[in-house]
This record gives C-alpha cells, sequence and structure tokens, in this order.
C-alpha cells in the first residue's frame, strides 16, 4: 500500500513493534536495535471509517499492529473489527474495552461540535482507567492549546500526564473530492481566502503522521503542525482544474456572511460555521502560508496536482 513519508517524529521505522506490559496479542517484528522483540497492544482509532482514520488503520494493519475501529454504525470495511461508539452517547463508551481488553493506544477524532471536551473528557478518564497509555488527537493548525473547541481537549491531555500527541492539519487536499459540488455544477470554487495561500496536506500524510506518533518508542508530548509540500491559492486551484478537467474553473470570493451560510446549509451549527469562517479567513492573512519553515511542522509528500489529476472523474459533469 502507499506509505507516503512525511518527517518522521522519532525517525524509527514503520515496522518497529512499540514496547507494552499486555500479554495478550502478541506477536513480534524484528526492527531497529532499541526496540527488537516486544508485545503489541491494539489501537483504539475513533473516526476509524472517515478520511485519516481509514488511512491510519491500512497503515497499522500493514505492519501488523492490531487495530480496533470506533463508528456509531458498528461496522467497518474488511479486515477491520469494528465496535459501535457514539461521543454522543456515553452509555457506548465501554464497548471497546470490553470488545478487546488489550486496547493501550487511542487515536482521537473529536466529533463536531462546540464543546467536543464535554463529550471527550469522560471517555478519556474511562480508556486510562483502563490501561491507555497514549492518545493522538487531530485539531487543526488555528488551535491553540487551551482553545474553544478542540484547544480544550488539546489542554486537557496536556494536563493529565498521559503520552500524547496532537496533531494540527491545515486544510485537507480531499475537500476538494468530499464538497465537490459547486465545482460540478457551478464550474467555481468557492472561499473567503482571497489571494492567501494553503500547503494542502493529503489524509495519507496526516495518517502517516499518526502512525508514527502512535508507534513511537517514546511519545512526543507535544503537538506539530501537519502541512503539504506545496503552496497553493484557490486561484492557482482554479486553474490547475482548468487545464486537467478541460473547462473553465473559476475561484469566486464569498462574503464572511455568504461562507457562513454555506457552512449553516451543510449542517453545522452557526457559532461552529462562524468559527470556520474565521479561520478560513485568517488564511487571506498569510497565517497558512506562515507555517511553512516552522520547525514543528511535519510535511508530508502528496502533491495537490497529483490528487486533481488522479481524480479527476470526481468532477465530471453528470
Ligand atoms: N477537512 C479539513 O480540511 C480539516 C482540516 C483540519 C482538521 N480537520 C479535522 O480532522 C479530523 C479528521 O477528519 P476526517 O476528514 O478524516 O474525518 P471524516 O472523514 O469526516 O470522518 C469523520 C469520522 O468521525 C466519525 N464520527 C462522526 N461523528 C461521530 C460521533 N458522534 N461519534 C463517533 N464517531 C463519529 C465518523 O464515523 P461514523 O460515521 O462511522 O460514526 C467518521 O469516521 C476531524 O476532526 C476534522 O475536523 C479537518
Amino acid at each position: 500500500m502507499q506509505s507516503p513519508s512525511v518527517h518522521s517524529i522519532n525517525g524509527l521505522s514503520p515496522g518497529c513493534v512499540i514496547s507494552s506490559l499486555a500479554s495478550k496479542n502478541t506477536a513480534a517484528t524484528p526492527c531497529r536495535d532499541e526496540c527488537q522483540f516486544e508485545t503489541i497492544m491494539t489501537t483504539l482509532i475513533t473516526g476509524g471509517t472517515g478520511k485519516t482514520g481509514s488511512a491510519l488503520a491500512r497503515l497499522l494493519h500493514a505492519t501488523d499492529h492490531p487495530v480496533l475501529i470506533a463508528t456509531r454504525r458498528g461496522a467497518a470495511p474488511e479486515p477491520f473489527k469494528a465496535v459501535t461508539f457514539d461521543w454522543h452517547n456515553p452509555s457506548t463508551f465501554e464497548n471497546p474495552f470490553k470488545t478487546d481488553p488489550s486496547i493501550d493506544r487511542v487515536f482521537l477524532v473529536a466529533p463536531d461540535d462546540m464543546e467536543p471536551l464535554a463529550h471527550m473528557k469522560p471517555f478519556i478518564d474511562l480508556a486510562v482507567s483502563k490501561g491507555v497509555k497514549r492518545f493522538v488527537l487531530i485539531t487543526a493548525t488555528q488551535v491553540d492549546k487551551g482553545g474553544p473547541i478542540y484547544g480544550k481537549v488539546h489542554q486537557y491531555l496536556a494536563d493529565i500526564g498521559v503520552d500524547y500527541t496532537v496533531l494540527r492539519p491545515t486544510w485537507f487536499i480531499e475537500n476538494f473530492g468530499s464538497y465537490s459540488q459547486g465545482i460540478i455544477e457551478n464550474d467555481e470554487i468557492t472561499s473567503v481566502t482571497k489571494d492567501g495561500r494553503i500547503p494542502f496536506i493529503g489524509v495519507e500524510d496526516i495518517a502517516k503522521a499518526a502512525f508514527d506518533a502512535l508507534v513511537a518508542e517514546k511519545s512526543p508530548n507535544t503537538d506539530y503542525y501537519v502541512i503539504g509540500p506545496e503552496l497553493w491559492s484557490y486561484n492557482e486551484v482554479a486553474a490547475a482544474l482548468t487545464e486537467i478537467l478541460g473547462r473553465k474553473i473559476t475561484h469566486r470570493s464569498l462574503t464572511d456572511e455568504e461562507q457562513i451560510a454555506f457552512y449553516q446549509s451543510i449542517g453545522l451549527p452557526k457559532e461552529y460555521a462562524v468559527l470556520l469562517n474565521a479561520s478560513e479567513a485568517r488564511v487571506a492573512e498569510g497565517v497558512e502560508e506562515a507555517i511553512v519553515g516552522n520547525p514543528k511542522a511535519i510535511v508530508g509528500k502528496v502533491k495537490l496536482r497529483d490528487y486533481l489529476e488522479a481524480n479527476k472523474d470526481l468532477w465530471k459533469k453528470a
């Protein structure tokens, strides 16, 4: 499978097996001298049916690390084992540990609401009481520790003394596929970013960064930006799509009000839509571009143009 390389968090090779105290699921993989033969525990992947979580599940599976996927439907594609889990239903929180008592690390994808910590804190506490030693959380470039929404979850992990890594990706390359309607129907991309540029990141690269943080012998216990290798404005993406699709695609600037209304139209709560719009507006001020070269930035390999070319059928007119 594709295993795009990013700057490895600790330089360990992906096949290296993590150290643990458990005796169940024992498996051994020869790796670098410092970790030789160790016992493998299970990683619980919340959001494991989503873009990043499923890419992480494939990476862990390919290197013989047991995985359990948490999902509201309780089902995941072969070969993965899944468990019913809903952040908004605490009666499901015990399910993963009943299904697999060997879970010792958890990948956290927060629910889309304004107070994720209210839902996540009881689960994180339960997980620690069940023997979980390490968490990897996804937030976003503009979400600082202690800041609103996911920033509070970041702060909580840092406060309780567990091993943790917070990954702060910029805008996903795959958003162009997830939100393809405007390109298909109106031949346009809309945003409030003006000429601001974004180091768009591929989910395979975020998954690789999460993989590194989960299997590293020593947990980083800090946060990292996760960015792609190139900066693109939406004007430049529209020009690339024009070439690739053979029809004119434009980037149309929206007002803040229009963008907020769009986010609400796809089901986001107003307060959340306002915050999302504000982070997008900061792109116009150069905030995302300024992350390039930051020593705390993990830089992926997936290139936006390669994704657009490989997936051009996504934007075909019906
Ligand atoms: N897109 C971007 O540009 C961007 C940028 C920075 C950060 N992020 C963040 O990156 C993270 C990962 O994004 P992604 O695109 O990989 O996710 P995604 O593809 O949208 O998948 C979301 C996952 O969350 C699960 N989920 C949703 N509500 C849930 C609930 N109430 N309880 C349990 N599970 C629930 C879904 O599982 P089921 O439906 O199977 O339950 C699904 O597996 C998100 O936190 C996102 O906000 C995104």
